[in-house]
């Protein structure tokens, strides 16, 4: 029988976990007799020719490490019909029948047009918003989360220590789930997340002016990016409450360093499944969690659910943070 051929890619933000994909889809797909392709940033690298066959050893030592080994870019010229084709005839000259898309909804896009043009594709979840409704967990995700807690952390030692109120703005641009966990995590007096409507005078100062009534002098607000406006919010803070406040925007620190335990594990999993789809000669499907097991679903079923935000959860973090 002939031998199959694979290739992996990562595109779109980068997110700590990201290796432990690839490394399980170049190891499971190895493992299974197939050769392995490795595709550099993203979609543009089927455009480029910028592939390379992978080895067991060619991610060794990648598991603990942040970003992507294969780098990553949001293609722009990939939304044209004209490039998938060109992707897809490449992939043939190849003899690539399938590829794993570690990446966000944009990638999984990419990876539906890619299957239409001929090449099976598998999406596997790998950004840091958690913002893939067909998934409840994206790989990055508790990294992301564990990184901001850290930061906010300290800010807390120095609000303390100043009694200030501290705004500090997480990333996620239309989900609101780092900002609450965070928030939860560091019992901040008010979260502020692009799925709920907010007002200033009663989500925020009169949480605010309540909590100075029980004696407490120093205040953490998280603000989801997507929400954006700490720095307006604080010198609001300064005039309206006669408190000193400070601003800081957490940015890009989220998206690096090494991943964390489950991050490893989950893509780990994920990156197996989709190797195990591509072997069944699937394509078109996304590998995603659903009630904490691994499974998969087709790719426009995925790209058609739309998010559900926790409002329980930040009911309970707005009751018990007072
Ligand atoms: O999607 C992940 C993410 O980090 C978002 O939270 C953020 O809005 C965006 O990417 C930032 O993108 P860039 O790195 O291109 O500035």
């Amino acid at each position: 029988m002939e031998q199959k051929s694979i290739a992996v890619l990562t595109s779109g933000g980068d997110a700590p976990g990201m290796n432990a994909a690839v490394r399980a889809v170049v190891r499971a797909g190895i493992n299974r007799g197939m050769r392995v392709y490795g595709i550099y940033r993203g979609f543009n690298g089927l455009l480029n020719g910028e592939i390379e066959e992978m080895n067991l050893r060619s991610v060794s030592d990648i598991i603990g490490n942040g970003g992507t080994m294969l780098y990553t870019a949001r293609s722009e010229e990939f939304k044209k019909k004209e490039a998938q084709e060109r992707a897809a005839e490449f992939c043939r000259n190849k003899g690539i029948s399938g590829v794993v898309v570690i990446g966000g909804d944009g990638s999984f896009r990419g990876a539906r047009a890619l299957t239409a043009a001929g090449i099976n594709c598998i999406g596997v979840p790998g950004t840091i918003d958690n913002d893939i409704a067909c998934s409840e967990y994206t790989v990055g995700f508790d990294t992301a989360m564990n990184t901001a807690l850290q930061m906010v952390d300290r800010i807390r030692d120095t609000a303390q220590s100043h009694d200030r109120c501290s705004i500090v703005e997480v990333m996620g641009r239309r989900c609101g789930d780092i900002a609450l966990q965070t928030g939860i995590a560091v019992g901040a007096t008010a979260i502020l997340v692009p799925e709920i409507e907010y007002n200033i005078e009663k989500d925020v100062i009169a949480r605010i002016v309540n909590t100075q009534k029980t004696g407490k002098k120093h205040f953490i607000i998280v603000v989801a990016e997507g929400v954006g406006g700490v720095r307006d919010l604080a010198k609001y803070i300064e005039q309206r409450l006669n408190i000193e406040a400070r601003a800081t925007i957490l940015g890009h620190v989220q998206r690096g360093g090494s991943p964390t335990l489950r991050d490893r594990v989950v893509a780990s999993l994920m990156g197996y499944k989709a190797v195990s789809l591509l072997d069944r000669g699937l394509g078109n499907r996304v590998v995603v969690m659903h009630d904490g097991k691994i499974t998969h679903l087709d790719i426009n079923e995925a790209l058609d659910m739309e998010r559900v935000f926790d409002e329980q959860l930040y009911k309970v973090a707005m009751s018990i943070s007072i």
